[in-house]
């Protein structure tokens, strides 16, 4: 007769476990209960990758090649306005707008930069334009926005003015005023129908050291923004949130365009086919392969990496002021 099995000591919840995979190890097989949690997983990162290039595909590839849209009807103005408009991803947005038709309003601190903007895209695109010069540091400029703006039938906002630090620093070295004017640029000129774009970064998407507060703003705007989408698209309001990597532009410490950093044009042009089809995204395919790869990299390396690039940055940056 076979000698009854010692019962096995099941007093923590470890044990039990154990002693659960080793009573099934008889029936099944460990290793069967294994393959079972692992043909699981493969499954749910197979779906997962599958349904990240669909979307890619349709909102990055499929929209460059089908879509024309009239933005001017589909949000229900003429006018876009742009915040820093004068330079970068903002005068992009303010050309790649006005080449669909729509009239836009540049808004930056330099009205002549804004006006030789302006003239330009009135000669190539036939459009009209207004120019708003304001200072987005100060918190009493709001009034005299709204009434430059009163009258105009706006269908899209682009909430694109932001500063960065000058150069990558450690947060007890970054100047008091510069602390002041990431929290008035970057968070507070986006709390003010038809659709919204706010410029995010992904820099917050993990913590970025020697860019703590920037990426802390753009954090903000983030979740500013999918919360904002969800209350107001129950009246029509669009709210989108874009989130790239790397533009090459005076932010980019004069990172020049590849694959990786597109221009502010491509950015751009890019960005705006995705309006209407997805709610928060990075703007561009290559920076969404980044972001994946941003998805497998641990909190701890991210950051080790981040500092070693910002150090290198800086020192570069330091070195050319030297000269
Ligand atoms: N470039 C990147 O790699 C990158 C990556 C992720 C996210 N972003 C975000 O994308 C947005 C645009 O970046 P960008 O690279 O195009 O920047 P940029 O080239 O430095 O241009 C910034 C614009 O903002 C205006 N501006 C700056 N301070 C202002 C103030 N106090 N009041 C009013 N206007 C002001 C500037 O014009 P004036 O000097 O004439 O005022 C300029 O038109 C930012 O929100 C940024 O955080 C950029």
């Amino acid at each position: 007769m076979a000698e009854p099995k010692p019962a096995r000591d099941c007093s923590d919840l470890s044990d039990f476990t154990f002693s659960w995979l080793l009573s099934y190890d008889d029936k099944l097989g460990l290793a069967n209960v294994l393959a079972i949690i692992g043909l699981f997983y493969v499954a749910k990162v197979s779906v997962g990758l599958f349904f990240r290039v669909l979307t890619g595909l349709r909102i990055y590839i499929f929209s460059q090649l089908t879509r024309r849209t009239d933005f001017a009807v589909k949000y229900g103005g003429r006018w876009a306005v742009i915040t820093g408009a004068s330079e970068g991803i903002g005068k992009a947005f303010a050309c790649e707008l006005a080449r669909h038709g729509m009239n836009v309003v540049l808004m930056s601190r330099s009205s002549q930069k804004l006006e030789k903007v302006a003239e330009t895209i009135e000669k190539e695109h036939k459009v009209g334009t207004l120019v708003i010069s304001v200072d987005f540091s100060r918190q009493d400029v709001y009034p005299q926005i709204c009434n430059a703006l009163d009258g105009l039938e706006i269908g899209i906002l682009v909430n694109n003015v932001g500063v960065m630090y000058e150069y990558p620093q450690y947060f007890l070295d970054v100047p008091e005023k510069k602390l002041f004017d990431l929290v008035n640029v970057n968070m507070l000129s986006a709390i003010m129908s038809g659709a919204i774009i706010n410029l995010s970064s992904s820099a917050g998407e993990l913590p970025t050291p020697q860019m703590a507060v920037y990426a802390a703003t753009k954090e903000f705007i983030d979740n500013f923004s999918r919360a904002l989408a969800y209350e107001y698209s129950f009246h029509g309001v669009e709210i989108q949130s874009l989130r790239p990597f790397y533009v090459a532009t005076a932010m980019a410490y004069g990172t020049k365009p590849s694959i990786a950093v597109p221009s502010a044009e491509t950015y751009v042009k890019h960005a705006l086919q995705t309006l209407g089809l997805s709610r928060r995204n990075t703007g561009y395919w290559s920076h969404s392969v980044q972001g994946w790869f941003q998805g497998f990299c641990p909190e701890w390396l991210w950051m080790w990496g981040a500092s070693l690039l910002n150090d290198q940055i800086r020192y570069k940056v330091l070195r050319s002021r030297k000269h």
